[in-house]
């Protein structure tokens, strides 16, 4: 009788700290053992000369969600989550998005009709705040937080969805009683209003624009202003989708102070410009998200981010409207860069990008890609040891990397369902051969091995303020009132 249901067998295993050579033994879903010469399984798979890593945890997606303005995402849990899977991901955390006037709880509950049938791997939810009334704010945010929806995210900008500092401040300080992750899109919505209506009055109105509107001047300010606002309610804040180096600036410098301030940031903002925007005809439209790539400088400043402590989290921030009148184009085929629909796609592709641009040429440690692409999101989120990490005792969520696999990005490749890419024509080496969920083979041979459905949610506990990384210092020292009035 064999010992164990699989053994990973010749691969070199690497997590956020550690790489080293090491069969990887699996009962029950969970890692059993590390180490050589385990002893017999019912399944071996050999991995010579791959890398043996945690899966991805995509903890920025849009999957089947309905935007502000009504248009729904191209990707359901089924296509989302096998395009995941075959960028090496096993665990991902879409939003729950409230619209104003919704309960949360009502949000909560479709959300779960839509993903348990349908996803392939594991998922949890980040909940999207944008109507705070008195009852979300006291009765049905504490219950879901104490439910495991431990993270929520809210917007400085969007009209339908922004709230103002005021809001901020209730939502920072009710995060900080429950331990809680506030998640914010920093831009400021009034200058991003007053450049619009500028260059519109002008008849400045091509894809390109969307990048003037959205000034990095728009998205430090509202950074700054965030850290400010956490700063004052004495909670913890990530930043998501970071783009502009004045905004990576300030959450190092937040970090620098030990204040518990956390940056993420995305593919597009080191692969894509602002002069994507400015393609033929309305091709610039396929690369319109907010915040707006920027400029060659400024992806440098985000790739140094990746490596100085800045950026804790890489995100794929998949936000799939198609090239077409259900997506880009539903407010019809020509419309002003007000009207394009906003976001980017990129679930599938997040991890090889960074395995490839980063570890390949250099500019990553394999241990860093593995903390960014998994190891810090699951320990922000309330996810790890579970998740995110190759140790005894955690899900057996493994991509078995093959690091000298050359390949050529184009759409028809990919298995979200997109009809285009912005990553088209790019030489790409390292990809994952196979890929497992809680010991379950997923991908493997270039095919999709699972049902419909038989992904897990998870649920969350709330992290303990302070301690997520290891790294931090414990919470604001120098507060000003007392607990009494958060
Ligand atoms: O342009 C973007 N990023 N669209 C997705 C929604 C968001 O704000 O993350
Ligand atoms: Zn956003
Ligand atoms: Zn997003």
């Amino acid at each position: 009788m064999p010992k164990y249901e699989t053994i990973i067998k010749g691969g070199t295993v690497a997590t956020a700290v550690d790489t080293f050579e090491a069969d990887v033994a699996i009962q029950g879903g969970r890692i059993a053992a590390l180490g050589l010469d385990l002893g017999g399984a019912e399944r071996t798979i050999d991995a010579t000369g791959m890398l043996v890593l945690p899966g991805g945890i995509d903890a920025h997606c849009h999957i089947e969600q309905e935007s502000s303005t009504k248009i729904m995402t191209a990707d359901d849990f089924y296509s989302g989550s096998v395009s995941a899977a075959f960028g090496g991901n096993t665990t991902f955390v879409p939003f729950a998005a409230q619209h104003r006037g919704q309960s949360l709880r009502d949000v909560v509950n479709i959300a779960h009709e839509r993903a348990g049938p349908k996803s392939v791997i594991d998922y949890a939810f980040h909940l999207i705040i944008s109507d705070p009334t008195e009852n979300v704010l006291g009765q049905e945010l504490p219950a879901l937080i104490m439910e495991g929806y431990s993270s929520f995210k809210v917007y400085m900008t969007y009209e339908m969805l922004k709230i103002d500092d005021h809001q901020m401040l209730d939502v920072l300080s009710l995060a900080r009683r429950y331990g809680a992750m506030t998640m914010v899109h920093a831009e400021n919505n009034d200058v991003i209003n007053w450049l619009s209506e500028r260059l519109l009055t002008r008849g400045y109105v091509e894809p390109k624009y969307h990048a003037v509107s959205h000034n990095p001047i728009a998205e430090s300010e509202a950074s700054r202003r965030a850290i400010d606002l956490a700063r004052l309610a004495d909670a913890k804040l990530l930043i998501v989708h970071v783009s502009a180096p004045e905004a990576a600036n300030a959450i190092l410098n937040a970090r620098n102070q030990g204040l518990p301030i956390y940056g993420e940031t995305c593919p597009q903002y080191l692969f894509l410009t602002a002069e994507d925007l400015d393609r033929d005809g309305m091709e610039g439209a396929k690369f319109c998200c907010s915040p707006p790539p920027r400029d060659k400088a400024g992806q440098e400043a985000i790739w140094l981010g990746l490596t100085n402590g800045t950026f804790q989290v890489f995100s794929s921030d998949h936000a799939p409207y198609r090239y077409d009148e259900t997506g880009k184009f539903n407010a019809g085929r020509n419309p002003t860069f007000k009207k394009i629909a906003n976001g980017v796609p990129g679930i599938e592709t997040r991890m090889p990008l960074l395995f490839s641009e980063g570890v390949g040429k250099g500019r990553l440690s394999l241990n860093q890609f593995v903390a960014l692409t998994a190891t810090n999101a699951a320990k922000i989120y309330g996810l790890h040891p579970r998740k995110g990490t190759i140790a005894v005792g955690s899900d057996a969520d493994i991509a078995i990397w093959d690091p000298t696999w050359k390949r050529t990005i184009t759409q028809s490749m990919l298995h979200d369902n997109m009809d285009y890419t912005p990553y088209e024509g790019m030489e790409i080496t390292g990809w994952p051969r196979t890929v497992l969920s809680q010991g379950r083979i997923v991908v493997e041979n270039e095919t999709l091995q699972v049902a419909r459905g038989s992904g897990s949610f998870l649920e969350r506990q709330p992290a303990d303020p302070g301690v997520e990384l290891g790294d931090d210092a414990p919470l604001n020292p120098s507060r000003t009132f007392g607990a009494d009035l958060m």
